[in-house]
C-alpha cells in the first residue's frame, strides 16, 4: 500500500484540518467541506446511506454496472494492458462488479484504488486478496490530486479511470472543470475515463434521498460537528444544531446545510478559535449536484473528452458516462 496522507509542506493532517475548521466558520457565510465527512464514524454512515430506501443513487449504479459489465469491460480491454485507477475506491462494491468481469474475460490489467482512508484501503486489499487472488492491487491512500501526480511518475502504461458514485457532484462548476482538466493532463490516447453521473428527476426525488425518514443522512451532516469536537478539541453542543437540506431545480444541485439552533458561542481548541454563531445561521456543508447528458458532454468536451457511451439504468436515473480523450 502505497501511503500520500501527509500534507506536502509537511504539516500533519489534523493541522490542516484545524486550518480548514478556522478558515471556513470565519466567513460571512460559514462553509465546512465534504471531504472531511468520512472519518470511521462517517463512512460508517455513508454505508448505511447507501443502504436507504431512499438514496437510489447506489442501487441504480449497481444495476448499470451490472447489466452493462460485458460491455464496458470489452471496451476498457480493447488497446491491452491497462492501470485500471479507481478514484475514490471505498469499500469498492461497486467496482468488484467490474473486477470479477475482467477478470472473468482474462484482461491484462492491475487494479489501482485510491481513497483518504487509510482504513477503507487497507480492509479493501485484505478483501480482494480473499474473493478475487488473480487480480494484482496496488492501493493507494492520498488526496485524488496526489495520487493522479503519483501515478504519472511511476506509471507510463495504459489508463482507465473509474470516478464513481456521483462523486463529481461535490465539486462547483469550475472546480469540475479543473478537476477533469488535471485528470486529462495525466492521460494520453487510447485512455478511458468512466465517471458515474447522477441525472437531474423530479425534484421531490432527490430531496428525499438527502432528507430520509429515519435520519441517517443528518447523523452523517452532524458528524462532522462531532469530528471537530473528537479532533480538534472543540466543544459543539450537538444537539442544539440540525440538518438542512433543499435542491435547486434550476442550478440542479442538491446543497446540505447545518443550521445553528440558537445564539451561542463554540471553542475549537486546536485552531485557537472561538466561533460565534446566530440563531438560524447555517454553515454549508456540501453540494450534490446532478447533470444531464448534453451537460455533461459539454464539461467533458471543455476538458479534452468525448462521450463513447452512456450506460444507464432501466428508470434512468442515473449513467455511467464513457469517455476516452480527444
Ligand atoms: C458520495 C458525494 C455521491 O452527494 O450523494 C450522500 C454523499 N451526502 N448523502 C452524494 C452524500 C449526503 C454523496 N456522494
Amino acid at each position: 500500500m502505497i501511503e500520500l496522507s501527509r500534507q506536502q509542506d509537511g504539516s500533519t493532517d489534523t493541522t490542516a484540518f484545524a486550518k480548514d475548521v478556522a478558515k471556513g466558520l470565519s466567513q460571512k457565510q460559514k462553509s465546512l467541506s465534504s471531504r472531511y465527512f468520512y472519518d470511521g464514524t462517517g463512512s460508517r454512515l455513508f454505508q448505511q446511506i447507501m443502504e436507504l430506501p431512499e438514496y437510489y443513487l447506489t442501487r441504480c449504479e449497481l444495476e448499470v454496472l451490472t447489466e452493462n459489465k460485458q460491455d464496458m469491460a470489452e471496451q476498457f480491454s480493447n488497446g491491452g494492458f491497462f492501470h485500471l485507477i479507481d478514484l475514490g475506491a471505498g469499500d469498492a462494491l461497486k467496482t468488484k462488479i467490474l473486477l470479477k468481469e475482467l477478470s472473468g474475460q482474462q484482461s491484462a490489467f492491475d487494479y489501482v484504488p485510491v481513497d483518504i482512508s487509510g482504513d477503507a484501503m487497507q480492509e479493501l486489499s485484505e478483501s480482494l486478496q480473499q474473493e478475487l487472488p488473480q487480480v494484482k492491487v496496488e492501493a493507494v491512500v492520498g488526496e485524488y490530486f496526489r495520487a493522479l501526480e503519483w501515478l504519472q511518475e511511476n506509471k507510463s502504461e495504459r489508463k482507465v479511470v473509474l470516478f464513481l458514485g456521483s462523486n463529481i457532484g461535490n465539486f462547483e462548476q469550475e472546480e469540475s472543470i479543473n478537476f477533469l482538466r488535471s485528470i486529462r493532463s495525466y492521460l494520453q490516447t487510447g485512455d478511458q475515463l468512466l465517471m458515474g453521473i447522477d441525472l437531474r428527476k423530479d425534484p421531490e426525488t432527490i430531496l428525499k434521498a438527502y432528507n430520509d425518514a429515519a435520519g441517517v443522512t443528518a447523523a452523517f451532516n452532524l458528524n462532522l460537528l462531532h469530528r471537530i469536537n473528537r479532533e480538534l478539541n472543540a466543544d459543539f453542543d450537538v444537539s442544539q444544531f440540525c440538518h438542512h437540506a433543499i435542491y435547486n431545480p434550476l442550478e440542479g444541485v442538491m446543497r446540505s446545510f447545518i443550521v445553528s439552533k440558537t445564539d451561542q458561542d463554540v471553542r475549537i481548541g486546536k485552531a485557537d478559535i472561538t466561533i460565534h454563531f446566530e440563531a438560524w445561521e447555517a454553515i454549508h456543508t456540501e453540494n450534490s449536484y446532478k447533470y444531464s447528458i448534453p451537460l455533461i458532454g459539454e464539461l467533458g468536451q471543455q476538458c479534452g473528452f468525448k462521450i463513447e457511451t452512456v450506460f444507464y439504468d432501466s428508470q434512468k436515473r442515473f449513467a455511467d458516462v464513457l469517455f476516452s480523450v480527444l
